[in-house]
């Protein structure tokens, strides 16, 4: 595995790959990784000949109260485990490789609506900032296929449609989210969790769940079904952003027929956790 720190070296390579008529998987990470971003990289592995993974954690995506200073960084142990994955090359830039004029000057890349709701109701500007980085890592790397964890749903929505709306040649391929065996979704950010948090961090996936449960043998009291989930969480100690139900397909108020998914955050201690499932009365 190559370790790469600048964007000349990692097109350099690419174009390499692609004149051999190589193709090319991307794995966007802020590192820390786990076995959720394993997953990911194992799938990147069967569909692709090379496979680029990138560990950035990206300043842009944080509000100014946020945990972009406290973000868990593990280079050392981040690069062993995509090494014993068989990644072809990790890259790793430092911020101003990414934004040379300074990430205030930086030109954005905005999906408007989607990017207001849910998480981005409590995080302006957050998806802004993603889109901007995944649109500039995608057009850097050039991939065939990249791929995104299902656990960041509305994320990869939004990713969806940047790749969609700004015309890039690309597959983008969603992963399921890899839990814990009490359920709870793997994330970085789970190291947040006092041994205590850590007790209780399942209750979200239970309680979606039993939501998903209640759509697919026939509720149509989505209302009534998120002050349940909501309460459940609250009992349970957390401070929940939201806890909503809503057209799989468009993150818009749910038909009664079709696909739905079910999406929380919530905070407990120091951590803001989400997950999300989906529901579907047509299984
Ligand atoms: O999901 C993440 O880790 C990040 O939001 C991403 C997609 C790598 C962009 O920084």
């Amino acid at each position: 595995m190559q370790t790469i720190t600048r964007t000349s070296d990692l097109r350099r390579l690419v174009t390499q790959w692609r004149t051999a008529g190589e193709r090319v998987a991307f794995v966007p990470t802020m590192g820390n990784l786990h076995a959720g971003h394993g997953s990911l990289v194992h799938r990147a592995n069967e569909l692709a000949d090379r496979v680029v993974v990138s560990v950035f954690v990206n300043p842009l995506q944080f509000g100014p109260n946020e945990d972009f200073a406290a973000y868990p960084r593990t280079p050392e142990d981040d690069a062993r485990l995509l090494e014993s994955l068989g990644v072809d090359v990790l890259f790793m830039p430092e911020v101003d490789e990414m934004y040379p004029r300074g990430q205030e000057a930086t030109a954005r890349v905005q999906v408007p609506g989607i990017d207001s709701i849910l998480c981005g109701a409590f995080r302006p500007g957050h998806f802004t900032g993603v889109a901007t980085i995944v649109a500039k890592l995608l057009n850097l790397v050039q991939p065939d296929v990249a791929l995104f964890g299902e656990k960041d749903y509305q994320q990869l929505m939004i990713i969806r449609r940047t790749v969609e709306d700004l015309c890039m040649p690309m597959e983008i391929v969603g992963v399921a989210t890899t839990r814990e065996t009490d359920g709870l979704a793997m994330s970085s950010r789970n190291r947040y969790l006092s041994a205590d948090d850590r007790r209780v961090a399942p209750v979200i996936f239970a309680e979606l769940e039993r939501t998903r449960k209640a759509i697919e043998a026939g509720s149509n009291d989505f209302a009534g079904l998120e002050q349940t989930g909501l309460e459940a969480l609250k009992r349970n100690g957390f401070r929940p952003d939201y806890f909503s139900i809503r057209d799989a397909e468009t993150l818009g108020e749910p038909d009664t027929g079709g696909d739905f998914v079910i999406l929380t955050a919530a905070r407990i201690g120091r951590a803001r956790l989400i997950d999300n499932v989906r529901a579907s009365r047509r299984r």
